[in-house]
């Protein structure tokens, strides 16, 4: 196999050969909030829709009916690489794929990237249908994407992570919500494995870590991301009550209807903050 510096290359060539663009944000859509996806394509007669099966070196995906796609476009004014559909751990790739297509964002030249994911609520403020602004989070993956040959090129082998969600971007995102009457919470992101949902005594040591949601998405990519300096602002839509928690078991029908119940806000909030960035 090609080496990782060569193979990124020539996804973002074959990118750019489809959309010159120059994307600024990239936007990674979650469970249940693909929305924007639809948005773009409406809004933005010159963006153009990639399949990731299309694009050289991208992970191909194990979930049938959930490929992914990843749309160059302008919305709100801002040139995005928005992804919809992305890669989990637990589908069983190694890390440094999972986090392939944020690398590849990083490549086209993004320098702010917007992660959303879907969450179980820890903590009381964090109940269904609300959005978290992610403050932190807690990696309980047992693994980390930069694990093994550092690529010089990408970023330092020990980076960083005291500021790994901008503070800057969480103050901009707060005051669109403000601007838009959205009450938004603030809190900490803990990824969990799966793809079993977790144990009502694992959601009891997450809360006593100081987690206030937890999903199984995210980390990775965040962690590639500020490898390369990108700067981040995550967004949890809380879409059940953390096990234990929640009097009733867990659904994937739960957490992708909450996601569609949530999406005008959330999606409002992002069209909000891609017009301040
Ligand atoms: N746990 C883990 N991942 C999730 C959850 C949860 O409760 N809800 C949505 N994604």
């Amino acid at each position: 196999m090609a080496p990782l510096s060569q193979q990124l290359d020539e996804s973002t060539v074959a990118i750019r050969d489809v959309n010159s663009l120059q994307p600024r944000v990239g936007l990674i859509l979650g469970s249940g909030l693909g929305s924007l996806a639809t948005r773009i394509k409406e809004e933005d007669p010159q963006a153009t829709t990639l399949p990731y099966d299309q694009i050289p070196h991208f992970p191909s995906s194990t979930v049938e009916g959930h490929a992914g796609e990843l749309i160059l476009g302008t919305l709100n004014g801002t040139p995005l690489a928005l992804m919809a559909g992305r890669f989990h751990y637990y589908e069983g790739y190694p890390l440094e794929r999972v986090v392939y297509p944020v690398r590849v964002l990083g490549r086209l030249g993004i320098t702010q990237l917007i992660v959303t994911n879907a969450a179980g609520g820890i903590t009381p403020e964090q109940s269904p249908g609300c959005l978290m602004l992610i403050r932190d989070h807690i990696n309980m993956l047992g693994a980390n994407p930069l694990r093994g040959n550092n690529p010089e090129d990408l970023g330092p082998r020990f980076p960083d992570m005291t500021e790994a969600y901008s503070g800057r971007l969480r103050t901009l995102a707060r005051e669109v919500a403000a601007k838009q009457a959205l009450s938004i919470g603030e809190g900490v992101y803990a990824a969990s494995l799966g793809p079993s949902y977790e144990t009502p005594a694992e959601i009891e040591l997450l809360a006593r870590s100081g987690a206030n949601a937890v999903g199984m998405s995210t980390v990775p990519e965040v962690i590639a991301a500020r490898h390369m300096e990108i700067e981040v602002l995550g967004i949890s839509c809380i879409s059940n009550h953390a096990a234990g928690i929640s009097p009733h078991p867990l659904t994937h029908d739960e957490v992708m209807e909450t996601g569609r119940e949530a999406a005008p806000a959330f999606e409002k909030l992002i069209l909000g903050v891609l017009a301040q960035l």
